[in-house]
């Protein structure tokens, strides 16, 4: 157990990195780690609480690991999940929305509201001594989750500072994890409004939903092998579904028309660029910015040649390099009224010449290639 002094620096370190980390996975494995050495536990799981059941979510404990394997442990915890309320330690925990300490797992006295299960250390081998588990408690009393920490150093002898930083800690993961899943619902809801606007200006084309989807997730991997970090690479694929969101004001007979487009019908055409950015105009938001640059710059080539305002190279924003390279490479792919479908070697060997020839980046078309041919 580390001093009072420690525990608080932890404390605090760990609720800067709770408000501030985003991605729910890489917060709650970070969170494990840090209860394990702050409260000298050998082991700690963490289990969410959804309709009167607590369902395992994420474990960090080395001993047992070796033992099982890491997906052999995920797989043992995985297969149980607790009832909340009285009779296991976890769904007492939870139900009671205290803590909950076992000093000797293998002791507990008969007139607890709860026992301990011995079927998985049988299974397992391993040896539960003793039990620490706490409540994820939110301000408003909420339950959403237990954690519990296995074979913990002194646990007998736990001053009531080391207590209440332990229900402080399971306070800051409650609020964290309720903060990570709205924010995780929220994108949901923005992904979900944009494709679906996105498809409303090409409402005419059966296939654009699918286009839209298949070309955001190679804008995203692309932007991922380019090597821009998470949340770049999320703006991009959040916001490419919008790059022809200018074509809901091009008119039918030019938009679907069968055969090839003339020189004033081309015109026309381009125009989408423009418009979308127009619709785009003024953002509030950087996906709304990321979604009027690509809007304006999907068609613009490096060496200058494209549309609408010609610019060249690293004046064209890279999201927007980025995407012209997926949405070609999709456009290619897929069958249209007017071409079969290219195999992907094909579509990919065009994608290069493009490269060649001063359409594209070559620089993203090096990482595309990376992963187009894995
Ligand atoms: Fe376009
Ligand atoms: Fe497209």
């Amino acid at each position: 157990m580390t001093n009072d002094a420690d525990m608080l620096e932890a404390l605090v370190n760990t609720g800067i990195l709770l408000s501030s980390e985003h991605s729910i996975d890489v917060l709650l494995e970070q969170t494990l780690k840090t209860a394990r050495s702050l409260f000298g536990a050998e082991g700690a799981s963490l289990y969410l609480a959804d309709s009167g059941m607590l369902h395992f979510r994420i474990f960090s404990n080395p001993v047992l690991e070796d033992k099982l394997g890491p997906e052999g442990v995920r797989k043992a915890y995985k297969a149980r999940p607790v009832k909340i309320g009285p009779g296991s330690i976890s769904g007492y925990t939870a139900y009671a929305g205290e803590s909950t300490i076992v000093t000797d797992a293998y002791n507990i006295p008969g007139d607890a509201p709860y026992s301990f299960n011995t079927s998985f250390d049988k299974s397992s081998g391993y040896k539960t001594v003793n039990l620490a588990t706490v409540p994820m408690k939110t301000r408003k009393g909420k339950v959403v989750g237990v954690l519990q920490l296995v074979n913990l150093q002194g646990l007998d002898s736990f001053s009531d500072t080391a207590m209440r930083a332990m229900e402080a800690f399971g306070a800051q993961v409650a609020v964290a994890v309720e903060n990570a899943t709205l924010t995780e619902e929220l994108k949901k809801a923005q992904y979900e409004t944009i494709t679906r606007l996105a498809a409303a200006a090409e409402l005419k084309d059966p296939d654009t939903g699918d286009h839209l989807r298949r070309m955001s997730e190679y804008s995203r991997d692309i932007a991922d092998a380019c090597g821009l970090d998470e949340h770049t690479v999320e703006l991009i694929y959040y916001a490419s579904p919008l790059h022809d969101v200018g074509k809901i004001a091009i008119p039918d007979d030019i938009l679907l028309k069968p055969g090839p487009l003339d020189d004033d019908e081309w015109e026309v055409m381009r125009t989408h660029t423009v418009i979308g950015a127009d619709i785009l105009r003024n953002p509030h938001s950087e996906l709304a910015a990321y979604a009027r640059d690509i809007a304006l710059c999907h068609h613009e080539r490096i060496d200058g040649k494209g549309y609408p305002s010609e610019i060249k190279g690293d004046d064209i924003p890279f999201a927007a390099r980025v995407v012209s390279v997926a949405d070609v490479f999709d456009a290619l792919t897929s069958r249209r009224p007017y071409k079969e479908p290219f195999p992907a070697a094909k579509a990919i060997e065009i994608i290069n010449e493009g490269a060649a020839k001063g359409q594209f980046d070559p620089e993203i078309v090096k990482a595309f290639l990376g992963i187009a041919g894995s």
